[in-house]
């Protein structure tokens, strides 16, 4: 079973949320399970259309003056089962650091949500050949002192940087090395968790993808947007 991370960005409009919904839970399959995470003000509406929910984002913080945040517990209130924590975009546009992600991932887990995690590496830093080890340590600063058994409910999404929305993918041979690199370092820490690759997946090159080992789903960006490239791409799963 593929996890499939439906991640819509500050995408769809109002006017087509409707018929977006409708054809999306047209797609039936029953080897992947569908994460939709849309912007916050229409999380509910997929929740009573019975779709799994998950939070782009939540705050650093429980509660309190922070305009414009939405808590882990709010997230729960309304049924959210996950939360993409330390995307790239957030990174790089919000000023999201290792620390802040850490106190989101603990919040999340303190409110039962299970954490997707984004890892990855700028072109600079693939050519430089220090991929493993800029993953590995975002990786730990971002566990910093959780513990063992709930570090088991987070989800790493290894998202290349340079591959977001870019067209270009990693090689298969690449991609295999890296998701092993991840599973097997937690392991070493008797940490069994899920890997997802994210960045530029679409239902041109899935096929390919999903021939990658061990590898337990996807974070879809620009694809999830349209359903009918979402029945393509999950038609071959
Ligand atoms: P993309 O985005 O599929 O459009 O490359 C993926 C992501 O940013 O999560």
């Amino acid at each position: 079973m593929k996890l499939l991370v439906l991640n819509h960005k500050m995408n769809i409009e109002y006017s087509v949320l409707n018929n977006y919904i409708k054809e999306l839970s047209n797609i039936k399959n029953n080897n992947i399970k569908l994460v939709v995470c849309p912007s916050d003000i229409y999380l509910l509406k997929f929740k009573e259309n019975g779709f799994t929910i998950g939070g782009q984002n939540s705050s650093f913080d429980k509660k309190g003056n922070y305009t414009g945040e939405v808590s882990a517990e709010q997230l729960k209130s309304i049924g959210a089962d996950y939360c993409i924590v330390g995307h790239s975009e957030r990174r790089k546009y919000f000023a999201e650091d290792d620390n802040t992600i850490n106190r989101k991932i603990k919040l999340l887990l303190d409110n039962d949500i299970d954490p997707i995690l984004c890892v990855g590496e700028t072109l600079e830093q693939k050519n430089a050949g220090v991929t493993k080890e800029i993953i590995m340590d975002q990786i730990a600063k971002a566990l910093d002192g959780i513990r063992k058994d709930k570090i088991e409910n987070v989800i790493i999404a290894y998202e290349p940087i340079w591959s977001i929305g870019s067209g270009m993918i990693p090689t298969i041979d690449e991609l295999q090395n890296v998701i092993l690199f991840i599973k097997d370092s937690l392991k070493k820490v008797d940490c069994n968790i899920k890997v997802l690759y994210g960045g530029s997946v679409n239902e041109e090159n899935i096929s390919y993808l999903n021939n990658i080992d061990k590898l337990d789903g996807f974070l879809l960006g620009g694809v999830s947007l349209d359903t009918k490239r979402m029945s393509k791409l999950t038609n071959k799963l």
